[in-house]
């Protein structure tokens, strides 16, 4: 086992943060392929909360270097801020230990000015993005409009593009009542960006290759989650990048050969932020309490978190649609703050029962869930480090889970902290062999 991919199996959220910071340890990059700062990574190190936007969670580890690919866009006032926030911290990222791809697209100052009139021209059916400009960025590489990393660094280049996009965006800024930009302070700004960034930017792809070739593995950090995929999510609430296992080979310039194994972070219930269906949804006292209780509020705009039960059909799919090898479970400590639990393995839809998910809202927003009900376990499973200590109940519950995802649980997150972790050692051993060893015997 060289390369794993860590993927988030609902709509994002489920602790893949944590799940890659601890794993970094036994691999040698960890590489971001999609997405941009709209993703918010958790990890506690020696107690203190930090997230993580842009940059790869298992930066934390000082021996790691981290991969920013050509499937990111990339906002470079929030690329600044966050190595200024994690050098506050006395975590210092130098250019030797984070790699940007020079092919990566650049987030402009009028693409969060768009998405806003896009979000306010779709009204009620708003998607309720994190309005960081992520959407019109992907549009305008769609599109052929993008401006490129690399372009940061040549400034004649930079200052036609610039200008070319803002003949075409002034008219539509301008149509819906903003002002028009200007050329000259956005290429001085962004120019300025290039030289700050000019250290950190190569050709990820080679680089990359270069790296396997000499034997250093790779462990590819997904953002968002599979149900927020481009394609796969329930779209058009969705983000718009390929959040699935798909996006590893096209974001980072690899052959999809090099994912050796992948690994599906799955949370004991479900979140999402933002509008679209959710079958599971509980808009009553136990959805509050399991917000309350998870702690569920956006890491990145710190907006509530819509909370429900765990969907097995939803997960599943995810699990279908990646080849997950082994899951992840996080958060089922905060189970055990409710009087009981549900787990829903089906729905019911016009008539019949449903155990394959359709990504269509029109579907999901009229299917029926149908639940499991589960007594929470005797003897508490929060901060437990150990299998052995796994109490009888929970050990059901995990077992019923595996049976209705078709793949079996590796790893039982059990806490905020790296080392609130239990794994399932034979399967940990089986999926990462040699490199199991030093988070074995670490733990
Ligand atoms: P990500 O985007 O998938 O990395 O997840 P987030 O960081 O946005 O959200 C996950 C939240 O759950 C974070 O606040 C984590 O600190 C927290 N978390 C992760 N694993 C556990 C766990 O096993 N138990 C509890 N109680 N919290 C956890
Ligand atoms: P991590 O990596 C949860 C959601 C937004 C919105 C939709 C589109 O932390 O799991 P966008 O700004 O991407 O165009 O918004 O996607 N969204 C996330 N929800 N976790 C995330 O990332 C998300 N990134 C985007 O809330 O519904
Ligand atoms: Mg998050």
């Amino acid at each position: 086992m060289n390369n794993l991919l860590v993927i988030g199996t609902q709509w994002g959220d489920e602790g893949k943060g944590k799940i890659v910071d601890f794993l970094a340890s036994a691999f040698d990059l960890i590489a971001r392929y999609q997405g941009g700062h709209n993703a918010g990574h958790t990890v506690y190190l020696e107690g203190k909360k930090v997230v993580l936007h842009l940059i790869p969670a298992g930066i934390l580890h000082p021996d790691k270097i981290g991969v920013i690919g050509n499937g990111l866009v990339i906002d470079p006032a929030a690329f600044f801020k966050e190595l200024d926030d994690l050098k506050s911290i006395g975590v210092e990222v130098e250019a030797k230990r984070l790699v940007v791809s020079r092919s990566a697209q650049v987030i402009m100052p009028y693409h969060p000015l768009l998405e806003k009139i896009s979000e306010t021209q779709r009204g009620k059916k708003m998607i309720g993005t994190t309005c960081r400009g992520i959407g019109p960025c992907y549009e305008d590489k769609a599109a052929r409009w993008g401006i490129r990393v690399a372009d940061l660094l040549e400034p004649s280049v930079l200052r036609e593009k610039i200008e070319e996009n803002l003949a075409f965006k002034n008219k539509i800024l301008q149509a819906f009542g903003q002002p028009a930009l200007e050329t000259g302070p956005i290429y001085e700004q962004y120019k300025r960006f290039g030289e700050r960034l000019a250290p950190f930017v190569k050709d990820v792809s080679a680089f990359l290759y270069e790296q396997i070739k000499a034997g250093k593995s790779i462990l590819f950090e997904g953002a968002q989650g599979v149900l927020l995929d481009l394609d796969h999510g329930t779209f058009p609430y969705v983000t718009s990048s390929s959040s699935t296992a798909g996006g590893v080979a096209t974001g980072l310039g690899l052959s999809p050969k090099q994912i050796t194994a992948v690994l599906g972070v799955t949370k004991a219930y479900c979140t999402r932020v933002g509008s679209g269906p959710f079958p599971t949804e509980l808009k009553d006292e136990t959805g509050a309490q399991l917000a309350r209780i998870g702690d569920e509020f956006g890491a990145t705009t710190g907006r509530p978190r819509r909370c429900g039960w765990f969907d097995a059909v939803a997960a599943r799919y995810a699990c279908r649609l990646n080849g997950v090898d082994l899951l992840a479970l996080t958060k089922p400590d905060v189970l055990e703050g409710l009087p009981e639990i549900k787990a829903c393995y089906a729905y019911e839809y016009k008539g019949s029962k449903l155990k394959d998910f359709l990504s269509d809202p029109y579907v999901l927003d009229n299917v029926r869930p149908v639940y499991r009900t589960f007594k929470v376990w005797e003897g508490s499973i929060h901060h437990l480090r150990s299998e052995e200590k796994l109490p009888a109940g929970f050990i059901d519950y995990l077992k019923w889970l595996e049976d209705e995802l078709e793949t079996p649980v590796g790893i039982i997150s059990t806490g905020v902290d790296r080392e609130d972790i239990v794994f399932v050692e034979d399967r940990i051993s089986r999926l990462l062999g040699d490199r199991a060893e030093e988070l074995l015997v670490g733990h």
